[in-house]
């Protein structure tokens, strides 16, 4: 029986379409299991623009921090884009991760049963399902590293620099360590130590993580090879966390092995509780106010709020059946329609899911 108060940037595109059901499936969590979730709504992105010339205004910012977690749609579009790079709305997201400090980013990729045919690997590779949560460090390494241009021995070099702090790998791996808990507790640190420094301190550092989480079982594996064994036998893992740039590119490859993009969730988390939870998808101008969006990736990302931040575990697993009911059910929005199923509209799916809950 908890107050829980959640800011809500709807964003650009589809963005209001898909929140709106994701609200309407935190109410009805709420009404079963007696929580009271209240919302504040506030702006970033294109939306932000037009209204107030920022992408992300310091009203925004504040509600945010005043907040128990944030909920985001998607944010941009065409019609910003020709505005300028330093208040493009995508600038809105890179803000708030840093200033709200979300140095983690949690990337499920789940296959259901029901659509396993739109998985593109071999049937008998994902028979019975698979589940896989991807962390990714978010705020460090090379993205974030020294770079420029400088004279070397065959002139004019370019270089970027990759640099990890015990500090941020500590962060980050605590936090992998926590979600493996509340899992299957196996988690596989994917480096490059055979090669890189910064490997070999990620090594040492999940050795001591490792002594604080008795229950967990640790791997390490070498990027090149998760990569591959993504494909061969995803099956194998649980939780896999890497760096900035090794995360970037395997979360794209497990999230294109579950099939739609509109049914990925993500979080992105810091210290404490706090997260910022979002669907994996952007604003999809295409198909914006047509009540076509697939509003699943929304409201499973609602679904790890509840279990990330406030730590509500079958709240969180009733939004996961109510899922996987509908989608049992042969229910479908039209980016996941197949010959024999149901049709349904972006509100009609989210009623839908309501409904199960
Ligand atoms: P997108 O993810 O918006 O769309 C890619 C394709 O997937 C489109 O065909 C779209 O219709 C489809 N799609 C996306 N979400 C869907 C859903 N829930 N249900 C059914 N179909 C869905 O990526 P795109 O087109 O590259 O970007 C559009 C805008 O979104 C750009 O301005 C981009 O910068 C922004 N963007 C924002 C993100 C965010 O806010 N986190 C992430 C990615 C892109
Ligand atoms: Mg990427």
């Amino acid at each position: 029986m908890g107050e829980y108060k959640i800011a809500v940037i709807q964003g650009d595109g589809i963005g209001p379409e898909v929140t709106q059901e994701a609200i309407g499936v935190l109410k009805a969590v709420g009404a079963k299991f007696s929580h009271t979730f209240t919302f504040e709504y506030a702006l970033a992105g294109g939306c932000a623009i037009d209204a107030c010339g920022q992408c992300l205004p310091a009203e925004t910012l504040a509600a945010c921090k005043g907040a128990d977690s944030v909920m985001l749609g998607a944010v941009g579009g065409p019609k910003w884009d020709s505005v300028p790079n330093a208040q493009r709305p995508e600038k809105a997201l890179l803000g708030l991760r840093s200033e709200l400090g979300l140095f983690s980013n949690l990337r499920p990729a789940k296959i259901y049963d029901a659509l396993a045919d739109a998985c593109p690997l071999k049937a008998e590779i994902v028979a019975g399902g698979l589940d896989i949560l991807i962390v990714r460090e978010l705020t460090g390494g090379i993205y974030f590293g020294e770079r420029g241009y400088r004279k070397g021995k065959y002139g004019v070099e370019a270089f970027d620099v990759e640099a990890y702090s015990e500090v941020e790998i500590r962060r980050i791996l605590k936090n992998a360590f926590e979600v493996a808990m509340q899992r299957d507790r196996k988690v596989c640190c994917v480096d490059k130590a055979n090669v890189l420094e910064t490997s070999r301190l990620w090594r040492k550092v999940a050795e001591e993580m490792k002594s604080v989480y008795p229950l967990v079982s640790l791997s390490f594996m070498y990027v090149d090879n998760a990569a591959m064994q993504l494909v061969r036998n995803p099956k194998q893992f649980d939780v896999m966390v890497t760096s900035n740039m090794f995360g970037d590119i395997l979360s794209d490859e497990a999230s294109m092995i579950t099939g739609s993009i509109g049914l990925l969730p993500s979080a992105s988390l810091g210290d404490g509780t706090f997260g910022m939870y979002e669907p994996i998808h952007g604003s999809a101008p295409d198909i914006a106010g047509q009540n076509k969006a697939n509003p699943i990736a929304a409201i499973l990302s609602v679904g790890m709020m509840l279990k990330y931040s406030f730590h509500l575990e079958k709240e969180a697993e009733a939004i996961e059946n109510a899922v996987k009911m509908v989608l049992e059910q042969g229910m479908r929005t039209p980016d996941i329609y197949s010959d024999g199923t149901t049709l349904l509209g972006t509100k009609e799916m989210g009623k839908a899911i309501v409904e199960c809950i």
